[in-house]
């Protein structure tokens, strides 16, 4: 499987670049600037496999999954962009969390379609399946190559398959847990906690808070 990180030269995209390459799986960052990038992954050290580099639309294309690690703002016009070029059968797997700090002041963002990830499910090509998944996991954590997330992790898609890879997908990070919760809807709540665990950090000056859910089978 051929995974394409877009953003993967951010806080969470370079954590979960890593963290696939390290578990094995051919990784492609993409970025709006290759040269830049690629002189961003030389200093991560080695992987197993060599992260590969590309521009947003080229990874896209390479990708059987597709990975959204971008600021929430920029989603549309990169839709745009990607949309045409993903290949049939790929997954798109939502990152994004519409949150800003105006002034240091967190705020959820007023998304109309009820979620990031209904945002971009209404900007994808319908044939490309999609879930959310990743959007609690703190970057600082998850870019410790060498320390177990010891989490769960929210999945959520109306496609039957894309719930099952997404999930697979957060399995291949150590530590984490994956825990399907039904359809895509259900990423407002996702994305509202992801918020929780930024307040959380706030309040008690750590970088981590992250979810367990306790009484699963
Ligand atoms: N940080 C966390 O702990 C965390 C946790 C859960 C979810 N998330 C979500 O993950 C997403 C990425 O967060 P982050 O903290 O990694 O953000 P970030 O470091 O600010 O940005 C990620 C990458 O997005 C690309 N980018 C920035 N502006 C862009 C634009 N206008 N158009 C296209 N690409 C653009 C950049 O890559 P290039 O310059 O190489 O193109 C950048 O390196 C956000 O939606 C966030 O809510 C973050």
């Amino acid at each position: 499987m051929a995974i394409a990180v877009i953003g993967g030269t951010g806080q969470q995209g370079r954590g979960l670049a890593r963290r696939f390459a390290a578990a094995g799986e051919r990784v492609i960052v993409g970025s709006r600037d290759p040269d830049r990038a690629r002189a961003a992954v030389a200093a991560w050290g080695e992987t197993p496999q060599p992260i590969e580099v590309a521009d947003n639309a080229a990874a896209a294309a390479l990708g059987d999954a597709i990975v959204l690690a971008v600021p929430f703002a920029s989603l549309d016009a990169l839709l745009d962009e990607l949309g045409p070029r993903l290949k049939p059968g790929s997954i798109v797997i939502d990152v994004t969390v519409p949150v800003t700090f105006v002034s240091g002041k967190m705020a959820m963002i007023d998304v109309a379609e009820g979620s990031a990830a209904e945002h971009v499910r209404a900007r994808l090509p319908s044939a490309i399946r999609m879930a959310a998944a990743f959007k609690t996991i703190p970057a600082s954590l998850l870019d410790r190559l060498d320390r177990s997330l010891d989490c769960d992790e929210f999945v959520c898609s109306d496609s039957d398959e894309a719930r099952v890879r997404a999930a697979a997908m957060v399995e291949l990070v150590a530590g984490v847990r994956a825990v399907p919760i039904g359809p895509l809807s259900r990423a407002r709540f996702v994305e509202h906690l992801t918020a929780l665990a930024i307040a959380v950090n706030r309040t008690h000056r750590i970088h981590d808070a992250r979810f367990r859910v306790v009484g699963l089978p």
